[in-house]
């Protein structure tokens, strides 16, 4: 097939573009099924268009020769592959792709450090990556692998970095500086529990959304530009002490287990709402010293005792606290910031309320009923509330994907 697609091609292209190596075949698409089809691209230093590993291919495959690939290098749907190699391709210029690849596991590309996007999903077997490492990379997807380590990714600034059911990765550290799309985290780990996180140079980043890690470490992080959302995770203290404001979202912590403390020593403003909501063993909530403005709505929903935001003076949504505990000394400081139709100073523009011995406090975790379990009185509540809750369902079916391949 592919001698059969590449004849016409060099017959067209004509001598000047062989001997320069470039190879390209009509419909862009090179279809490799067997080695011998790999080692008819070997005299071709680039190839135009896309590289696609057929599903009988295998099962090793070398693909030596070619430094670049201008469109994608794909593997899909392949149950015989073991062993992709190439001693010699630095770039693709679209997608490393490995789509159900089930039998595969050694990838070994030692020069290969640019792509645009990787995206491999459901590559089960695998055991051994080598990469150039890749340095430069705009969007990056890998789910459902039995990789133990992402040593081969060299990471500075990508655009997204998707990582979920993966659940052989206890471990992910990483040289990151900025995320200008989304940092998606979710069931990684042994049964999707599993996973340490350390972001050493981790600067910005637009969306965090980071579920069931066991430590999440992000000390130079300063700003986020859009939303940073922590669900389920195991982590028992959580501390973002260089955050200063997101620029455009919400901050929310729902259902981690384990927290006891969380601190934002320099946060002072939320554009968007503040939702922390059923983490039941956070009794204290006192890590937002600084925190002056919230753009959106709060809500604050859990077995507190205390309750403190010491510099807030402004929210322009609606303030919802409500404890299993008794917090009648932090309602009563709250109390002040309220409308001032409801005796306060106006700080909070939104509806007000804040309830002590609400034994249905984890119950509600997207602000849907009220602290008193009276019907809400209405008002602001469009945060990042909603939104989240759709998010919830989503990552469930992921999660149930992932057992699938658990172990
Ligand atoms: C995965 O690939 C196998 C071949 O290895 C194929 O039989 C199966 O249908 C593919 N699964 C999906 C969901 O495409
Ligand atoms: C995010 O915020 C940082 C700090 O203000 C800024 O340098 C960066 O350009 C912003 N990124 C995006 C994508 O808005
Ligand atoms: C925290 O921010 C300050 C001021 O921007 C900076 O000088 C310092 O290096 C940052 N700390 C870390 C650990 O990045
Ligand atoms: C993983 O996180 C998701 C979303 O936050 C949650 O629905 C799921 O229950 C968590 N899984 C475990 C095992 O905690
Ligand atoms: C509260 O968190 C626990 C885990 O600690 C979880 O089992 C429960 O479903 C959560 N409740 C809600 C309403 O999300
Ligand atoms: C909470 O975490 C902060 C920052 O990591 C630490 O300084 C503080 O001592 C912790 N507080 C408690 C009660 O553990
Ligand atoms: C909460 O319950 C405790 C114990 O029953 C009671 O002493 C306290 O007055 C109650 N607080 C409020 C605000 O209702």
């Amino acid at each position: 097939m592919l001698v059969k697609n590449l004849l016409p091609a060099f017959v067209a292209i004509g001598s000047a573009a062989a001997q320069s190596g470039t190879c390209s075949v009509s419909g862009g698409t090179t279809t490799i099924n067997s080695q011998a089809d790999a080692t008819g691209l070997a005299s071709c230093r680039t190839v135009r268009g896309s590289v696609v590993i057929g599903s009988n291919a295998g099962p090793n495959i070398d693909i030596s020769g070619p430094g670049q690939i201008t469109g994608d290098l794909k593997v899909l749907n392949n149950g015989l592959i073991e062993n992709l190699q190439s001693n010699d391709l630095t770039t693709i210029g679209g997608a490393f792709e490995l789509k159900n690849v089930t039998k595969l596991t050694t990838v070994n590309m030692a020069k290969l450090a640019s792509a645009k996007e990787i995206e491999w999903d459901t590559v089960t077997n695998i055991e051994s990556v080598t990469l150039g490492p890749i340095n430069k990379v705009d969007d990056v997807r890998i789910s459902i692998t039995s990789l133990r380590s992402l040593d081969f990714l060299d990471l500075g600034n990508v655009a997204s970095l998707k990582l979920d059911n993966n659940a052989r990765l206890s471990k992910f550290s990483s040289t990151l500086r900025t995320l200008s799309k989304s940092l998606i985290l979710a069931s990684n780990g042994i049964g999707g529990i599993g996973l340490e996180v350390e972001l050493p140079n981790l600067v910005w980043a637009v969306e965090l959304d980071i579920n069931n890690v066991t430590s999440f470490s992000v000390p130079s992080l300063k700003t986020v530009n859009g939303s940073a959302r922590f669900g389920s995770n195991f982590f028992q203290s959580f501390s973002a002490p260089n955050l200063t404001a997101t620029t455009s979202g919400d901050i929310s912590f729902i259902s981690n287990a384990k927290l006891t403390n969380a601190t934002f020593p320099k946060l002072e403003a939320i554009a968007g709402g503040l939702t922390i909501a059923n983490n039941t063993l956070l009794d204290e909530l006192s890590g937002f010293s600084k925190l002056k403005s919230i753009g959106g709505a709060v809500l604050l929903r859990g077995n507190f005792e205390s309750v403190e935001f010491p510099a807030l003076d402004n929210v322009r949504g609606a303030f919802d606290a409500s404890s299993s505990a008794d917090i009648s000394d932090s309602c009563e400081a709250f109390d002040k910031l309220a409308p001032q139709n409801e005796g306060g100073n106006g700080a909070i523009q939104g509806t007000y309320e804040c309830t002590s011995n609400n034994t249905q406090a984890n119950e509600d975790t997207d602000g849907s009923t009220s602290g008193d379990g009276s019907s809400g009185s209405g008002g602001d509540k469009d945060n990042g509330a909603a939104s989240m809750a759709l998010n919830t369902a989503f990552f469930a079916v992921i999660a149930l994907a992932g057992f699938a391949v658990a172990l």
